[in-house]
């Protein structure tokens, strides 16, 4: 069983792909948020990659300098399977990156921060950074969870996010501030998440966000027939968005 409950190494793996692929419009918000921050050399590590939907963007980006680090053979095993390419995958974790000191100049980090012992990440992450380098910390704080929409449908896995001790967006700067980086800023990005309400549940179907992988298949079915009735009677075919958050840091 891996973090927090959740076995990247199980079912979840087999179905990220199509659950929480980036839509074009995702893609694009996301490189309005990082673009002007990718370094013009150096390496890229993507600390807890998943199946690599952002490590593969940056690839885009920075040809042959991004390195994805994963626990899970699962996730690791998916993205090689169905994305293979010049990304380089590593076995390791935020609290032990099987990299050199100094040796990277950018970290980013999508999704995770809640299964990290937060202060040896800092530390790892601060070790492993060259002089100037960044670390861009991305993720659902608990203070937009409001604006989560999968969540009005499937309260128990609200409920079940609020316990599992996501830490809040302050909590990561002090920790990072704690290991000597500068706290750069924060911003919010509204991610298109799918193109209507009926859309998002053929997504949510995947259940291949964590919390939705842990609650009960009944209290799964039901948020998800809720919500199919609810895109059947009023979809106006308005998209729907995600609030994501990043916070920037210098070593
Ligand atoms: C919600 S997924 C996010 C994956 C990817 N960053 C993305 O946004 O698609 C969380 C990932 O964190 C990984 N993970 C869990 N514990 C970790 C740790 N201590 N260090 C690094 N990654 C970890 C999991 O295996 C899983 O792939």
């Amino acid at each position: 069983m891996g973090a927090a409950g959740v076995d990247y190494d199980g079912e979840i793996s087999k179905q990220y792909e199509q659950g929480r692929s980036l839509s074009p419009a995702a893609v694009s918000t996301w490189r309005e948020a990082v673009g002007d921050l990718i370094p013009d050399t150096g390496l890229i590590a993507d600390v807890g990659a998943g199946t690599g939907r952002f490590a593969r963007q940056f690839d885009l980006l920075a040809p042959g300098r991004v390195l994805a680090i994963e626990p899970s053979s699962g996730m690791r095993g998916s993205a090689q399977r169905s994305h293979p390419g010049q990304v380089i995958w590593m076995g390791g974790s935020a609290e032990r990156m099987p990299l050199a000191d100094s040796s990277v100049q950018l970290v980013w980090t999508a999704f995770t921060a809640h299964y990290f012992d937060l202060a040896a990440a800092a530390s790892e992450f601060a070790r492993v950074l060259a002089p100037g380098g960044q670390v861009l910390v991305w993720h659902a704080f608990p203070d937009i969870f409001d604006g989560l929409e999968w969540f009005r449908w499937f309260p128990t896995a609200r409920a079940l996010a609020d316990q599992q001790g996501v830490p809040s967006a302050q909590l990561v700067q002090r920790t990072f501030e704690d290991v000597g980086m500068i706290f750069e800023g924060r911003t919010e990005h509204h991610m298109r998440i799918a193109d209507d309400m009926a859309v998002l549940a053929d997504r949510l179907a995947h259940r291949s966000i964590s919390t939705l992988s842990l609650i009960s298949d009944e209290d799964f079915e039901q948020g998800l027939t809720n919500l199919r009735a609810h895109a059947a009677e009023s979809d106006g075919g308005d998209p729907v968005y995600a609030v994501n958050v990043m916070l920037r840091f210098r070593a």
